[in-house]
């Protein structure tokens, strides 16, 4: 059975462009992306999912009274389309630990930094003003925390000393393309385990 995946995402995309492009290739197996759910009308990542036939939808902040209100809704909503594993993408909303419950150890999350450095929404420029010489990407299990779950895969990449926080971002995200297809394709094909805070990959 192909496991089917949700991509959660209000901004470009990019990142979800990479994992379509890999199921596609086969550098994902096993798998569809079988939604794509954003907070934002507009959200291009909505239109790239057009493009290719895959069901969106869009959940907008406003029509629900709290946090954990719109996220029972979303996860139902997860749940009726009989979703394995929810990829946030560029998804800038903190989930409740409600959706977090119910989808224990199947949300994943690729975040700008080495965490635990620099989490949170600025970590490209953060890491860049503390001046570290390194920075790079992590995927990651999402928990309740933010930016806090098991690391999956990490990869690094040396600050260049011109860089802006945009060259920055923009040489992260090639990382990040390459990573998270690869952390996608582990869970999919049951290579992680989860012991405590480490998660082993299983390489054959
Ligand atoms: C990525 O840099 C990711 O690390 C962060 O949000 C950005 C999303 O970019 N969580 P995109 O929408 O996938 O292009």
């Amino acid at each position: 059975m192909l496991k089917r995946i949700a991509v959660l995402a209000s901004g470009k995309g990019s990142n979800l462009q990479a994992i379509i492009d890999a199921v596609e290739n086969g550098a994902i197996q096993n798998a569809v992306v079988a939604l794509v759910v954003s907070d934002r009308r507009n959200a291009y990542a909505l239109e790239r999912a057009r493009q290719k036939d895959i069901l969106t939808a869009c959940f907008n902040p406003r029509l629900f009274i709290s946090r954990e209100d719109y996220d029972r809704e979303l996860v139902a909503y997860l749940e009726e389309q009989q979703i394995d594993l929810v990829v946030l993408a560029g998804f800038m909303r903190l989930l409740t630990p409600y959706f977090v419950l119910a989808f224990q150890n199947r949300i994943l999350n690729i975040h700008p930094s080495l965490l635990p450095a620099f989490p949170g929404m600025n970590g490209v420029a953060d890491a860049l003003a503390w001046g570290v010489k390194v920075t790079g990407c992590t995927v990651h299990f999402v928990d309740a925390g933010l930016d806090t779950g098991p690391i999956i895969l990490q990869e690094a990449l040396p600050v260049a000393r011109d860089d802006t926080a945009e060259t920055l971002h923009q040489r992260i995200h090639a990382l990040e393309h390459r990573l998270y297809p690869l952390a996608v394709n582990l869970w999919v094909n049951d290579k992680l385990k989860i012991q405590g805070r480490r998660c082993l990959v299983d390489e054959e």
